[in-house]
């Protein structure tokens, strides 16, 4: 092994420390004008009239656009349901109504306050049950009862196996909003290239999904549009549907001008979606050793005014909802729904972390009631090879959940005897003034690669091997999308592997349709693993030809995951994803019972890589994740009152800063390959968000021994859990 395995210091980690590398913000040309949006600020409202001649009149002004002005009005990554300039209704506050391009942002600005809109308020549904009630405003005409998409699973008989258990939990909990609050705003430039076609030079997560939705919405044939991505500054699912790149597409098709728009924070917040909030209701029935028999859950997922990926982030609960664990007779029914707030979506772990956290929780409690140790029980009920997940088909892969929690709980300092696992006890370790009390939870998560459930997995490389004797440079073409999470630089290690050569002669060229077919997104933690797969074959195909003498020697591949199936809409029986990982974490919190603030002192993460290509990077993920969910579970507080956003700058929503992070955050990789992943590989980035919230609840509650079933426990909730009941 030459490159594979190494912690080689990425590509982009020089042009990104020294502030060289260009994002989409950084983007000048000569002669660019600018363009401002005008957003609705209401959540549901018709729309009377519209008036932009005062806008138009404006120095400075080229031109206004509203709805009139796009051939196809409606898109969306999944189902186009959202009009990329509203002109009848406004469905929540970062709707669209007009885009005004000018020579100057401020001109821009200026003039885009003067785009008259006469709004007619209508009733706002604020939440997903108000939306469910009978009678209620019907948000999307194909969707009569508000509801967007509904799950349903049945395996085994639920009611006969809950009746035979001798515990039952029945508990409710409620997952919080979260923003992505990635560095670097919706920014972009768009233009008409020498060929031209129509051109937006930004960030997104899949260049091909943002060139469909514009030849889409702008009428044009696919190959009339090219996206080219640079540097990006974080995504985290954030960028995977459109922002800015239709209108920018629009305005330079129509303009023949370049046309550069940057997003404020505060537009960046109130206008992309977020994490899913989900009500789930969770009963699960267990035997007196703490065998697993039945799961009943219903869960309702507020979709908010528009489609974006709630679909398929409910489709994930499918196999999420039950965790890594072994349950025979299960019964799911799950409804996203569509409601006056903001659009929900993508975000780091797609529907997954909710699942965890209430499963994990489910565990926790289920271990209580049988005085069982939550290492034990876990154990006994945790997937291994060859089981069935709750959509009936075989586990794929190497399973590794046991071998991961039991390196948790030891790395924690458990220790197993013949009657179970201990679990330190920590309440002595700390302040000792009895105000500041400690606590150790542990929880474990898995993750699928991909978007599974028949969705077609693939990915297209072409790799370059140019020189005379020796492969003096080898050029990696792919259109993954390097989103800060370090993919260009795994690839070029792969390909590197493959070739057998020092990595410094790999460069990798991404993220230009006019070069290379699709990679799938960076999502669903899967570039590493289908754009992985994709490049070290087409390098394999390469260096065969370099030794039959071709110069360049050229190939290109196009990977093919195994086919996954759609879900039986009656059972949700189906083969529902190519590759898991797993993540274990145990965290020891400091709960200060007169403010109520939660400290995370310690934080164990163990996580299955199949095989880490750069181990500093996989533990950099790893330490983003536990970070990235730390804000979710005890700091990030998304306040919405009535369809509109409180929280609208990062002064009043609060993520994360150096001061809050943990003291320590200890990480430990077992590989156990992926048979599927390139030298086998597995996803890496979503799997160690899971485990944290729940594994912080835990610790709460061996802490204070008050028990929370809702996110966030900022200071003011976990005060008043200990101090009101
Ligand atoms: Mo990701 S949350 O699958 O972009």
């Amino acid at each position: 092994m030459t490159a594979v395995g190494k912690s080689v210091v990425r590509q982009d980690a020089l042009s990104k420390v020294t502030g060289t590398a260009v994002f989409a913000r950084d983007l000048h040309v000569p002669g660019m004008l600018h363009m401002k949006l005008v957003f609705a600020g209401r959540p549901h409202a018709r729309i009377v009239s519209l008036d932009t001649s005062r806008a138009l009149a404006c120095p400075g002004v080229h031109a206004v656009f509203t709805a009139r002005d796009v051939p196809h009005n409606l898109y969306g990554l999944m189902i186009a349901d959202q009009p990329v300039f509203c002109d009848d209704v406004v469905r929540f506050v970062g709707d669209r109504v007009a885009a005004v391009v000018a020579e100057t942002p401020e001109q821009a600005a200026a003039a885009a306050a003067l785009v008259a809109v006469q709004y007619e308020d209508l009733p706002v549904l604020a939440d997903p049950e108000q939306a469910l009630i009978p009678g209620a405003p019907i948000l999307h005409a194909e969707h009569p009862d508000n509801v967007l998409r509904t799950i349903r699973l049945r395996r085994g008989d639920a009611a006969a196996a809950m009746a035979s258990a001798d515990v039952v939990v029945e508990r409710t909990y409620y997952t919080s909003y979260q923003e992505h609050a990635f560095m670097e705003p919706e920014a972009g430039l768009g233009y008409i290239d020498e060929q031209g076609r129509v051109t937006v030079h930004g960030a997104g997560q899949n260049t091909h999904d943002d060139q469909r939705q514009i030849a889409e919405a702008l009428g044009l044939p696919l190959e009339q549009v090219r996206i080219i991505y640079g540097p990006i500054g974080g995504a985290f699912g954030g960028r995977e549907d459109i922002s800015v790149q239709l209108v920018l597409a629009l305005a330079a098709w129509h303009l023949r001008r370049p046309v550069k728009i940057e997003w404020t924070r505060t537009e960046s917040i109130t206008a992309h979606h977020k994490r899913h909030p989900i009500r789930l209701r969770y009963k699960w029935g267990a035997r007196r050793d703490g065998t697993l028999v039945a799961a009943e859950m219903d869960i309702v997922s507020d979709a908010g005014a528009y489609a974006s990926t709630s679909t398929s982030v409910l489709d994930n609960f499918l196999f999420a909802a039950t965790g890594p664990y072994r349950i025979p007779n299960v019964r799911i029914d799950g409804r996203a729904v569509y409601t006056n707030n903001i659009s929900t979506g993508a975000l780091r772990g797609f529907g997954a972390p909710q699942a965890a956290f209430a499963s994990e929780l489910q565990m926790a409690h289920l271990a209580e009631a049988l005085g069982i140790d939550p290492i034990t029980i876990r154990l006994r009920n945790c997937l291994r090879d060859g089981d069935l997940l709750a959509t009936q088909s075989p586990i794929p892969g190497a399973v590794s959940v046991a071998e991961l929690l039991e390196i948790c709980a030891r790395e924690a300092g458990a220790v197993e005897t013949s009657d179970g696992w201990h679990l330190p006890d920590v309440s002595r370790t700390g302040d000792q003034s009895h105000v500041k009390k400690r606590g150790l939870g542990i929880a474990v998560s898995m993750k699928n690669s991909g978007f599974s459930f028949g969705f077609p997995e693939g990915s297209s490389a072409r790799v370059e091997l140019y020189g005379a004797t020796t492969i003096e440079r080898a050029e990696v073409h792919t259109a993954a999308a390097e989103v800060g999470q370090g993919t260009h630089s795994a690839l070029a290690q792969l390909a590197a592997e493959r070739l057998e050569i020092p990595l410094e002669r790999v460069r990798v060229v991404a993220s230009d349709t006019a070069d290379i077919g699709d990679a799938g997104p960076a999502s669903a933690s899967r570039l590493t693993f289908f754009a992985g797969n994709a490049v070290v074959t087409a390098a394999g195909m390469a260096l065969a030809r370099w030794r039959d003498e071709d110069r360049p020697a050229v190939a290109e591949y196009r990977y093919n995951a195994p086919p996954t199936t759609p879900f039986d809409p009656e059972t949700g029986a189906s083969v529902n994803s190519v590759s898991f990982s797993y993540a274990a974490q145990a965290v020891e919190v400091e709960v200060d019972t007169q403010t109520g603030l939660v400290r995370l002192e310690r934080v164990v993460a163990v996580q299955d890589p199949g095989r880490a290509v750069n181990p500093q990077q996989v533990r950099a993920q790893i330490e983003g994740a536990v970070v990235q969910a730390q804000g979710w579970a005890v700091m990030e507080n998304f306040v919405t009152e009535g369809g509109r956003i409180l929280t609208d700058r990062l002064s009043t929503y609060l993520i994360p800063t150096a001061r809050d992070i943990p003291s320590s955050v200890e990480t430990h990789l077992l590989e156990k390959p992926d048979p599927e992943g390139p030298l086998g590989v597995r996803g890496v980035g979503e799997a160690p968000f899971g485990p944290l919230a729940p594994a912080i609840v835990c610790a709460v509650r061996d802490a204070t021994g008050v028990w929370f079933d809702r996110l966030p426990l900022t200071p003011e909730a976990v005060w008043r859990g200990l101090h009101e009941g």
